[in-house]
C-alpha cells in the first residue's frame, strides 16, 4: 500500500514546504485542482527538483464530452506526472477514447475514474445517482475495468467488492483516510482508518488534512508509512 500525500495547503509556498519536508518519505503526491489552478504546470517540475523519486498524482477528476477529455489527457501526459483521474460517470466511450489516444504515448501515465466521492453519504448520492453507493460504484468500476482503466478511487469500503467483480490487479485508490483514528472527519462522510485499508487490500491510501495540519507533517507521515509498513 501507497501513502498518496494531498498538497491541499492555501498557497504555493505552503505545499512546496510540505513536500520539502517530506523530501526522505516513500510517498506519492497528490497535485489537486487548487494547486493547478493556481499555481500551473510548472508545479510538477517543482516538485520534482525536491525529489525526482516523488511520483506525482494529478487530481484533475476529468469530466466532459470524449473528444475533450481525450486531448487533456495528451496534455496531461507531457507534463511528466505518473497518474492523473476523470470521471467515470462521463461514460465508457469518453473513457475508451482517453485510453486509446495514450496508447501511441511512451511511458503513459496510470488512468483511474472517480466512482462515488468519499464526501456523499448516502441520501446526497442517491439525489444525484438514483442508486446506492455500492450498487453505482461497482458499475462505474466494472466500465472503468471494461474501458482500459488501471483503477478506481471509491472508498475503503468498495475496494474489495471492485477488485473481486474486475481483477485483483485493478488498482484502488482510498481517499477519506483518518490514520490515526480520532482525527475530525471534515467534509469526508466515509472515512476509515490504515489498518482497514490495509484489510480492505486498497494500492493507494490518500492522505490531507490528517498530515499538512498536523503540528509535524514529517512526524505524521512517518507514523503512517511505519503503521503500512506492519501490515
Ligand atoms: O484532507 P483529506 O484527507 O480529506 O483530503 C482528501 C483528498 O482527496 C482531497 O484532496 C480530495 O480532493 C481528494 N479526494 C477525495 N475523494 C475523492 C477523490 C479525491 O477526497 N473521491
Amino acid at each position: 500500500m501507497k501513502l498518496c500525500v494531498a498538497l491541499d495547503l492555501p498557497n504555493e509556498k505552503e505545499n512546496i514546504s510540505l513536500a520539502k519536508s517530506l523530501k526522505k518519505c516513500d510517498v506519492w503526491l497528490k497535485v489537486g485542482l487548487r494547486s493547478f489552478i493556481r499555481d500551473g504546470k510548472n508545479i510538477v517540475s517543482e516538485l520534482k527538483n525536491i525529489n525526482d523519486g516523488f511520483k506525482i498524482f494529478l487530481d484533475l477528476k476529468l469530466y466532459d464530452i470524449p473528444n475533450t477529455m481525450a486531448d487533456a489527457a495528451e496534455s496531461i501526459a507531457e507534463l511528466n506526472v505518473e497518474m492523473f483521474n476523470v470521471h467515470a460517470s462521463s461514460g465508457k466511450t469518453a473513457m475508451k477514447m482517453v485510453m486509446d489516444r495514450l496508447n501511441g504515448v511512451k511511458n503513459p501515465p496510470i488512468v483511474l475514474s472517480v466512482t462515488a466521492l468519499t464526501s456523499f453519504d448516502e441520501s446526497g448520492f442517491w439525489a444525484i445517482y438514483n442508486e446506492n453507493i455500492e450498487k453505482k460504484a461497482l458499475q462505474f468500476a466494472k466500465e472503468s475495468y471494461e474501458s482500459g482503466l488501471e483503477g478506481v478511487v471509491c472508498s475503503v469500503y468498495e475496494s474489495l467488492m471492485i477488485k473481486s467483480h474486475t481483477n485483483d490487479n485493478f488498482l484502488t485508490l482510498t481517499p477519506g483516510i483518518r490514520p490515526f483514528g480520532d482525527e475530525r472527519k471534515d467534509d469526508q462522510k466515509r472515512v476509515a482508518d490504515i489498518k482497514t485499508a490495509h484489510e480492505n487490500r486498497c494500492d493507494f491510501i490518500v492522505v490531507g488534512r490528517p498530515i499538512y495540519q498536523a503540528k509535524n507533517p514529517f512526524d505524521a507521515t512517518q507514523k503512517i508509512l511505519d503503521n503500512i509498513g506492519e501490515f
